[in-house]
């Protein structure tokens, strides 16, 4: 049913960022279709959680078609589930290139096919993919070659499908954050992450969020890749 409410769906709900993004958007009227393998359903009936390996194409399938059903309209598609690993190059697997790739990249791609799909016909819409700042600015203390390539690639389908769709007035754009104060790096680590960043602390989830609706609500700005990274991509 659509009721005139905007809807966004949020992949990789259930903890960090992607929790903190369900109630950024429950905060400004939203309604919320919340993803990820381990996610239950919320009390709040403004929310609709759709367990599902964002890496299984039919998860895309899935979470999209129960928004359409339940709400009707799909407004703002957030690719946030992603994984991390940071290893030396030589080291990497098989395994861990397979599952970057699915879950950063593949899972991405085809949930935001078919949410684009469904924005086509209504010329309005947009997809915020988080990447990362390592993209832009590596660092040997942090070997990263998988979240570069993949989260790399989100950006560049960020640009590309800023201009395929800019005409119809759906926006596209990523934000690329910093190192992150949630449960993807482990407390100890934290004070060395810090360093990263020339304002030398780590993110807060709501930096990212903030972040993200702000682009929600800038209607003017697409193909940008907005860094949240406390100065990391800028220098040192
Ligand atoms: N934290 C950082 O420092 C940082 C920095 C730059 C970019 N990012 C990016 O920001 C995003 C969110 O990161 P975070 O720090 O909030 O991570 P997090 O706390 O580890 O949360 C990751 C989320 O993704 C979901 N997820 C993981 N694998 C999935 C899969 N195969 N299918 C569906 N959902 C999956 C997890 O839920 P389930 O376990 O329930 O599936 C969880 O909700 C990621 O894309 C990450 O790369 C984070």
């Amino acid at each position: 049913m659509n009721n005139g409410q905007k809807v966004a769906i949020v992949t990789g709900a259930s903890q960090g960022i992607g929790a903190g993004l369900v109630k950024g958007f429950l905060r400004i009227g939203y309604r919320v279709v919340a993803t990820s393998r381990s996610i239950t359903q919320s009390p709040d009936d403004r929310v609709l959680a759709i367990p599902g390996d964002i890496a299984d194409w039919s998860t895309g399938e899935k979470v999209i078609g129960a928004a359409m059903k339940q709400f009707g309209r799909i407004d703002t598609l957030v690719n946030n589930a992603g994984i991390f690993l940071s290893k030396p190059f030589t080291e990497l697997t098989r395994a861990d290139f397979d599952d970057a790739m699915r879950v950063n990249l593949v899972g991405s791609f085809r949930i935001t096919q078919l949410a684009v799909e469904q924005m086509n016909p209504r010329n309005s819409g947009h997809v915020v993919s988080i990447t990362t700042s390592l993209v832009d600015h590596a660092r040997s203390a942090v070997p990263a070659a998988l979240a570069a390539i993949t989260k790399g690639a989100l950006n560049a389908l960020t640009r590309s499908l800023a201009i395929e769709h800019a005409a119809r007035g759906i926006r596209v754009n990523a934000v690329s954050p910093g190192v992150v104060d949630t449960p993807m790096h482990a407390k100890e680590h934290h004070s060395t992450l810090a360093q990263l960043h020339p304002l030398g602390r780590l993110a807060q989830v709501d930096d990212v969020v903030a972040a993200v609706l702000y682009l929600e609500a800038a209607t003017f700005v697409t193909g940008e890749i907005l860094h949240v990274d406390g100065g990391q991509s800028a220098g040192h």
